[in-house]
């Protein structure tokens, strides 16, 4: 499996990447099948997302389908140019192999060259795996989201988890 950049015409197995991690993971926003976003639309994020240097999207390759995504939008605005959210998910069939780790520290990389300093996101705070891997890696648990995200009739609660990078002088 191999980590590397997306590309706009990836559209297609993204769309397929993403109805699949929604059908298989509760630890992402989206329910199954909420997802409306078509394959041309999606050819337009990724390109945003390949053009931009305030956004990065990370896809994990598999033979010929992708297994797994880091996708983070940074900002525009000078006083906020310094920071970047993420979120990113793998299928179980690529999960506990390092790729989580792998596509953070490509994520890190692309935060240097950017002077991207603070590396953000949200977790649900039961999603033990997610917040051992962030931890392992550096982020900080900050606080906690009451009531982050409805789960079928259930409320739960989100960690916004941080990792504060040293700046490289220019
Ligand atoms: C969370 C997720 C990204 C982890 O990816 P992964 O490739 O399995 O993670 P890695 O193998 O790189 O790293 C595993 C690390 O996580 C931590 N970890 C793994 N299982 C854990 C557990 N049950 N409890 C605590 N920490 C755990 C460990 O630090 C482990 O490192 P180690 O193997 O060296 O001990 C992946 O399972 C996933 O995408 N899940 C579904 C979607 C999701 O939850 N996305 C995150 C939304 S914020």
């Amino acid at each position: 499996m191999k980590v590397r950049r997306v590309r706009p015409h990836d559209a297609a197995s993204v769309v397929t990447l993403m109805q699949k991690l929604d059908g298989e993971s509760e630890f992402l926003l989206y329910e199954p099948g909420e997802r409306s976003v078509c394959v041309e639309e999606q050819q337009e994020i990724l390109t945003s997302f390949t053009e931009q240097s305030h956004k990065v999207m990370f896809v994990v390759e598999n033979e010929n389908a992708l297994s797994g995504f880091l996708s983070a939008t940074g900002s525009t605005i000078k006083r906020k140019k310094h920071v970047a959210n993420f979120t990113m998910g793998l299928l179980k069939s690529a999960g506990g192999r390092g790729l989580g780790k792998t596509l953070l520290s490509h994520l890190e990389v692309w935060a240097e060259q950017n002077a991207v300093t603070r590396l953000e996101l949200s977790v649900m705070c039961d999603n033990e795996r997610a917040v051992g891997l962030y931890q392992s890696q550096g982020y900080q648990i900050e606080g906690t989201k009451v009531n982050s995200v409805k789960l079928k009739d259930r409320y739960v609660d989100g960690y916004l988890m941080a990792k504060i990078l040293p700046e490289i002088p220019t």
